[in-house]
């Protein structure tokens, strides 16, 4: 997972849409009461706390302590633990996992497969949703072009996510021992909030790409980006991001 530092209080101000587009893929997990349900990259918790209001235990994990501690203090009754996705160790406990927006984080795939597999009992399911192939194409190219048109395209790193297409992650979960149910990859083009989104956007998210660079390199390299972004991406005094979602059901047979 690349170095990042996520700041829960701006996520929760600025993005909180992450929690409430993922509201949509909860039907899919359609918990029940009394299941035991593992919510990987749980965040601030908004999510896992949807799914205890369905009756469901629910334990939260995520890479991030800031986050964590957010979770507890938002949702006290709920368990929630700082831990690496991709080396999960639980064994058998779970009916179901779920996971909203963190696939992509994640380098080791066949770790994090593994360990969800592990975790769950027989016939468990696997619900998650995550960015596709294609995802935030149009804010990669326009770090990449900004980054050349200012020289520093060695420095930068454009694309450090994993956005699978549908066969690739089918291939993975079935390597993995899933049995795949259902996968959709679709367009969700995603509003940002206020007239500074893309900026903050590219600040909590993108941090990564500029790691070789000092303040104000990139600084210019955001600029040039956003600049390169607005004809398309501002309208109306609101930014879209050009977000693709791959959505999964994998079962453990
Ligand atoms: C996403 O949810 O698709 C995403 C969020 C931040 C960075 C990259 C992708």
């Amino acid at each position: 997972m690349p170095e990042i530092h996520w700041d829960s209080q701006l996520y929760n101000e600025q993005h909180r849409f992450v929690s409430n587009y993922g509201a949509d893929v909860l039907q899919w997990l359609d918990a029940k009461a009394g299941e035991h349900i593992l919510d990987v990259g749980c965040g601030t918790g908004d999510l896992a706390a949807k799914i205890q209001e369905a009756g469901a235990t629910v334990s939260g994990v995520d890479a991030s302590a800031d986050m964590v501690e957010l979770a507890k203090r938002e949702y006290p009754t709920i368990q929630f633990e700082q831990k690496d996705a991709a080396a999960l160790d639980y064994n058998r406990e779970f009916d179901a996992v779920f996971s909203n927006a963190t696939f992509h984080w994640i380098e080791n795939q066949r770790g994090l497969l593994r360990g969800i597999y592990k975790s769950l009992k027989h016939g468990g399911r696997l619900v998650a949703e995550f960015g596709g192939k294609g995802n935030i194409k149009s804010i990669i190219d326009a770090i990449e072009t900004a980054a050349k048109q200012l020289g520093l395209e060695h420095r930068v790193i454009s694309n450090f996510w994993f956005f699978p297409s549908i066969s690739h992650y089918a291939t993975l979960l079935e390597a993995s021992g899933f049995e795949t149910e259902q996968m959709w990859l679709f367009d969700r083009p995603t509003q940002l909030v206020g007239e500074d989104g893309m900026q903050k956007w590219i600040n909590q998210f993108a941090q990564h790409a500029f790691v070789n660079l000092n303040e104000e390199e990139a600084t210019a390299v955001t600029s040039l980006a956003i600049e390169i972004l607005k004809p398309t991406y501002f309208k109306d005094g609101q930014w879209t991001a050009d977000y693709r979602r791959l959505r999964i059901k994998a079962i453990k047979k």
